[in-house]
């Protein structure tokens, strides 16, 4: 595919998964992965996804609402599994999904999930449009549904915040 093509794209061309082994220095005193490192994963595994369904460079454009729901720890298996929700004219939301795996059994536990929007850009930073996604499993035609949702919870909370700049 060339960065221009627009044909639309399955959900599937953009799923990825990254696995992180978490050192000590990524760690509090307590060895507990800091917030912020997550945060640069969440990130990370977000654009291998918005790159693989654009074609093209991204930049982040937001994160919505983060919650960490159980520390992570020096030594644990870091898997985030990211994937195109739902794409837009030239923005794209991505859910990110993380996990810790045990080495030992394999078992996962649910960590953290996000969902962030990438914007497509050109070597010189213009914007360019992406295709859109072709939503095929249940799950996905779920995500579809409620990204288009978000982008207007999005849109309406960008607009207060500007609002409340120009007075
Ligand atoms: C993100 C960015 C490209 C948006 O540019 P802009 O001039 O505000 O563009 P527009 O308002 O015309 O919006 C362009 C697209 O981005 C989306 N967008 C803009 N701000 C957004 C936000 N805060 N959250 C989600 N989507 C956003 C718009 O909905 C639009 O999507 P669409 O083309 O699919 O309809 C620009 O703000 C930017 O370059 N930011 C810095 C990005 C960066 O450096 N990220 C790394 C941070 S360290």
């Amino acid at each position: 595919m060339s960065p221009n093509d627009l044909t639309p794209r399955p959900v599937k061309d953009s799923q990825s998964e990254m696995a992180e082994a978490v050192l000590p220095n990524d760690a509090n005193p307590l060895g507990n992965l800091l917030g912020g490192r997550l945060m640069h994963h969440i990130d990370i595994a977000g654009a291998i996804a918005a790159h693989r369904h654009s074609r093209s460079y991204v930049v982040t454009a937001s994160t919505d609402h983060l919650d960490f729901l159980a520390p992570v720890h020096v030594g644990d298996l870091l898997i985030l599994r990211s994937s195109v929700n739902r794409a837009f004219r030239t923005s794209m939301e991505v859910g990110v999904k993380c996990w810790v795996e045990s080495y030992l059994t394999g078992e996962r536990r649910h960590v953290s999930s996000a969902y962030l929007t990438y914007v497509a850009v050109d070597q010189q930073g213009n914007r360019v449009p992406v295709p859109p996604v072709i939503p095929e499993t249940a799950d996905e035609k779920r995500r579809f549904e409620d990204a288009g949702r978000r982008r207007e919870l999005r849109r309406a909370e960008l607009e207060r915040r500007k609002q409340t700049r120009r007075e």
